[in-house]
Formats: structure tokens, sequence, C-alpha cells
């Protein structure tokens, strides 16, 4: 039985182009993805753009679009970064989309119904000026504690202290400058502090399919000492108008907070999927629920480590409550770093993927240099130029497209490209070694040890090597002119080494086609064979005859990498036209580290 699978990577926010972080997370569910159809299961991969939310809204504004416009200028530019890096998602959807929006309502009757909602009035900042509240990020003022000015509402980057917004010392909206009032505002929450929620998520999160540090981190926030404070707090999911998001059914002038309505994303992107490929003109609302309730689907998230609480405490609540099949794998990885310097894009530092494909660099160069450095773990990743010119040149290049290189030629010339079907003893023993690390190399693969199932095939790929050094084409090509027997012993055994070089750099590219998918169509077309599967590895090729050698890959041009990390890097250009300002992306940020702390005082305090 094929495994079915539906997998997602996180839906990036649509305010800004991608970063070299989001190519990471993209190669490493692509890769993963492709090894799991080489092995025939099928799988649905789809993603979107996360459209909603106070930032984008604001960003929209600044640029003078309408928040449609604005998202529809970043989704635009998608494709070229997706495509440039052989990210085969089957769809690009966005979280503004007509199932978005209707699942994402579904989603919360559901849960109204299971009496999980409460509402509550809270007081918060409100900007008489624009006329809309304010959130923690978009108030600055004095620090409380150190007095420093110029802090965001949340912490304060000079002293470290971290407050509510209501305790800077003279506030003022960073949108209008205007002085912040108190105001006071009906919102919705989802009970998360129900024991029903507890006593699912405990055992959700703790029955072994997080991975280990993950599921620590997650019993942290459960439990009782933790900071002398327990349990799981509800969770405010609604915004006041203006906000770019989803009406709350029956609370006029309430939007759903974006994180509510994101990961909802992931399902409308399926249905979306299913509505393009329904044959008969539906929407794909039934045919996409009858797949999600196949209780032998698996639905896998990739995400970063930011994100971690959204995923493994509110989403599968979500889901659950609402009568969903919940998440069968969250799959954590750690950031990717260059030069160990964590990348901002308001610094300008970092890479910029598009900048690297304008470049003429090779895009496999990084999938393959980024699959090299990944495992399983939760583990910043550091991309390091030096390293990666050595890991591309010396082991890509230098040791497995040289296999195809020095034997091909000789193929060509001397055999008219028909492969040897004798192939000798040692020959044979080679590629047996090869073939016997087929299960072991999948198995990496499927654990996201892609770091070691490079190690591994750059291992075979040394003993080919070794074979070639030990049995030298090169000389038993100048003895194979030679007359009589001696010559014809010689053209023989060039016959075989050539022979056995070529079925092994097919194994290699079995081995490594997750990762390098493009190369090897090239290959597939040189060895003139159907697209390879891992099965493929079994059955030697045998009587066969491949086509002329042209070159795969070069090596890695430094001056190009150089070029590549040299400031200035590229603007982002917003659907305007106008160069993204600085204070949106550290908005963006700050963002990030405000849900950080929402999360953890979610956890924290009740
Ligand atoms: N919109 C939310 C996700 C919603 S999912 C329902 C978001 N967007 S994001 O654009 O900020 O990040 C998208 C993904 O990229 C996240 O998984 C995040 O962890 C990942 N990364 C962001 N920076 C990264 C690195 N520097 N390195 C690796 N992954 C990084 O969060
Ligand atoms: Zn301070």
């Amino acid at each position: 039985m094929p495994r079915k699978l539906f997998v997602t990577t996180a839906l990036p926010y649509a305010n800004a182009a991608f970063h070299i972080g989001h190519m990471m997370e993209y190669i490493q569910a692509d890769t993963w993805v492709r090894a799991q159809r080489m092995k025939g299961s099928e799988v649905h991969f789809v993603c979107a753009d996360d459209a909603h939310g106070a930032p984008i809204m604001i960003a929209a504004d600044k640029a003078g679009l309408t928040p449609q416009q604005f998202v529809a200028g970043i989704a635009a530019g998608r494709a070229q970064y997706l495509d440039g890096f052989h990210i085969a998602f089957d769809n690009w959807h966005s979280t503004d989309g007509v199932e978005n929006h209707r699942l994402a309502q579904s989603i919360y009757l559901a849960l109204r119904d299971k009496d999980l909602i409460a509402t509550r009035t809270i007081e918060q900042f409100y900007d008489p000026q624009k006329g809309m509240f304010l959130p923690d990020r978009f108030i600055k003022g004095d620090c409380p504690k150190c007095g420093a000015s110029d802090q965001y509402g949340d912490n304060c980057e000079a002293c470290g202290a971290v407050y509510a917004a209501t305790d800077l010392k003279n506030p003022r909206s960073a949108l209008s400058g205007a002085t912040p009032v108190m105001r006071s505002s009906e919102h919705f929450f989802f009970k998360l502090s129900d024991p029903r929620c507890v006593e699912f998520l405990e055992r959700w999160t703790q029955d072994g399919k997080l991975q280990s540090e993950v599921a620590n981190k997650v019993r942290e926030w459960f439990s009782r000492d933790y900071n002398g404070l327990s349990g799981l707090a509800d969770w405010d999911i609604s915004r006041d108008a203006p906000y770019f998001g989803i009406e709350i059914p029956g609370a006029p002038g309430k939007y759903f907070y974006v994180w509510l309505d994101a990961p909802v994303g992931y399902l409308a992107s399926l249905e979306n999927l299913f509505a393009k490929r329904a044959q008969d003109g539906s929407d794909g609302a039934a045919a996409c629920a009858a797949y999600l309730a196949d209780p032998q689907l698996e639905q896998v998230h990739f995400i970063g480590k930011d994100i971690v609480t959204f995923h493994t405490l509110f989403w599968p609540a979500m889901l659950y409550f609402s009568g969903r099949k919940v998440p069968d794998h969250i799959h954590v990885h750690g950031f990717l770093t260059v030069n160990n310097d964590k990348m901002s894009k308001s610094r300008g530092t970092g890479i910029s993927p598009l900048r690297y494909l304008e470049l003429g660099l090779d895009p496999e160069w990084l999938r393959y240099y980024i699959a090299a450095k990944l495992n399983a773990r939760v583990e910043d990743i550091d991309f390091n130029p030096e390293d990666f010119i050595a890991r591309v040149n010396s082991d890509l290049v230098g040791k497995y497209i040289n296999i195809a290189s020095r034997a091909a030629g000789f193929l060509a010339k001397r055999f008219d490209g028909q492969l040897s079907s004798d192939l000798g003893v040692e020959g044979r023993l080679l590629l047996d070694g090869l073939r016997a690390q087929r299960a072991a190399i999948e198995e990496l693969y499927e654990t996201r040890e892609f770091g070691k199932a490079v190690r591994e095939t750059m291992l075979l790929a040394d003993r080919v090597n070794a074979y070639v050094d030990q049995h030298k084409p090169w000389e038993l090509a100048k003895q194979a002119g030679a007359d009589g027997e001696a010559g014809a012993a010689q053209r023989a055994a060039l016959h075989d080494v050539c022979s056995v070089c070529i079925e092994a750099f097919r194994l290699l590219t079995i081995y490594l086609k997750p990762i390098l998918p493009a190369l090897a169509a090239q290959v597939e077309a040189f060895l003139q064979v159907p697209p390879l599967q891992f099965a493929d590895a079994e059955q030697a090729l045998g009587q066969h005859r491949i086509a002329d050698y042209k070159h795969l890959m070069q090596r890695v041009d430094a001056a190009k990498l150089d070029a590549l990390l040299t400031p200035p890097a590229p603007a982002v250009v917003l659907p305007g036209g106008e160069a993204m300002a600085d204070e949106i992306s550290i908005a963006d940020f700050a963002d990030r580290r405000r849900q950080h702390q929402a999360a953890a005082a979610h956890a924290r305090c009740r």
C-alpha cells in the first residue's frame, strides 16, 4: 500500500520577498517529498501566502495600495524563486482565498458549538488619530525600567526588560505619533485552559510524534512549576476593525487574529488544489474533506523553531475540537544563518535567493549544500562560503560527477555508447556494495537525516573512485590499441570498467535525486532511462546504450559567490515600486519576537 501524505511548509508572510531562510525550509521539505515520491508514496505538497494581519495592512497602506493589491504583488513574485530552486509544490494559494474564509469560519463555529469560545472585555491602547487599536509593536515609548527612549511596547532592547505596553512611559503611536488612549473592547478567546483541551494536548504532544527537544519544550509550557505559574492560557483570537483578515461570524467589526486563520490556509490550499483538479467543475470542498478524512492519510507540517507553539498547541486543538484530522508529524527545523550572523532583511545582510539565481549560480549547489548540513534535530545551520565551495567542488563535482565524465568518453568513442553486461567480478562486487546501501539511504531520507544520506553516498563515490584509480581506464585505453589477444583483453577490460562506472553513477544518482532533481533529469537523458525511482537500484542496466555525455555540472566560481555575498543586497521592492522601508522589516522581526513572548506569556500567566 503506498503511503498517502499531505505535506506543507509554513505559510510565509506576504509582506516581503523570500529570503534564504525560507528557501532552506522549502529545500528540506521538497527533498523529503521527492524521496517519498521515489518510494511510490502519494503526496500532496502545498503552501500559500499568509496574507492577513495588521503589519501587512499597514505596509499596504504605506505603499498606497489595498491589502489585496499588496499581497497580490508579493504573490506574483513567488514562482521565480520556487521554480528557480526546483521546489515542486503542487499548489500555491493565499489565506485570503475564499476556501480559507469558509474553512476558518466553519472551524470557529464548530469550536463555539463545543463551548470552547469565550468573550472577555479587555483594555488596550488605541490610536485616536488612526482610529485603530495598536498592536504592541506599533507603540513606542520610554522603558519603564531603565528609561531608554524609543522602545517597543513589549520589551526593552536596551535593558532586556519585558513589560506590557501600558507600562511604557510617554507612550506614542508608531503609526501617527499620537498619544494612545486606553479603550476597552470585547475579544474572543479560544478556551485552551479548558480541561478537555489540556487533556488532549498533553496526550497529543507527548505520545512520541514530536522531536524530543520539541516535546520537552512543550512539556515546560504545561508544567506546574514553570516560572511558578501553571498551565495553558486562553488564546485571544480576535482583532477589531480595521483589520485585514476574516470576519468572525455573528460578530460585526471583529476579525480573526491572523494566527487563527493562517494554519487553516494549509487546508484551504489543499482544497483549492482539489478544485483545480476537479473534472466536474466542483469547488473541491467535498473531495478534499473525503481525502482528509481517510484514516490512512498522514498530515505532515514542516516548520521553523520559532512557530512551534502555534503548531503544537493551537493548531492541533483547533483541528481536534472541530472534529477534523489532527497532524501526524510536525517537523521542526532550526534557522539558517549566514557566516554565523542571524540574517536581517532590514540590514540587507544574508543572501538574496533571487540574486543567487541571477548571478548564474546553480540552484542545485545550494540544495546540495543545505541538504549536506541538515539533520532531524532543531539545530541552526550556517552558510559558510568556503565550506560551500569545498563541498560542491570536491564532493559533488569532484567525487560524483567525475565518475561519469571519466568513463563516458571511452564508452562513446570505443563502444558506440553500448554498455558491457559482464562487468567483471570486482565490478559486480563494487556495485552490489552500492546497492546494499539503498535501504539505509532511503531510511536516512525518511528520517530527515539528509546530511548523513549525503555522507553515505559520498563514501560510496569514494569506493567507485578507488576502483577507477585501481583499474586505470586511461591505461587500459592505451593498451587496448595493441594487436592480437592482449589488445582484445584490454579492450574488454576497458569496456567493463567504464560500464561499471556508469552503473555506479546511475546508483549514486538515484541516491542523490531527492536533492538534485534537475541534475537527475539530465542524467536520465544521458543514460536514456525513464525517471529513476529507488526501486531501480535493484536492477542493473545490463545490455543498454547510453547517449553522448554532455557536461553535467560546473564547479563553483568563487568570484560569483563573492559577488553574492557583497552588499548592497537588492532592496525589497513593493508592488507599488517603492523600496520597502526598514521599519516594515523590523516590524516583521519584532512581530516574531512578540509572538514568542505572547506565546510564552500565554503559557505562563492566566
Ligand atoms: N506566516 C508565519 C507562518 C504561518 S504558518 C501557518 C511565518 N511566516 S515567515 O515568513 O516569517 O516564516 C515562514 C517560515 O520560514 C517559518 O517556518 C520560519 O521558521 C521559517 N524561517 C524564517 N527565517 C528562517 C531562517 N533564517 N532559517 C530557516 N527558516 C526560517 O512565520
Ligand atoms: Zn530598558
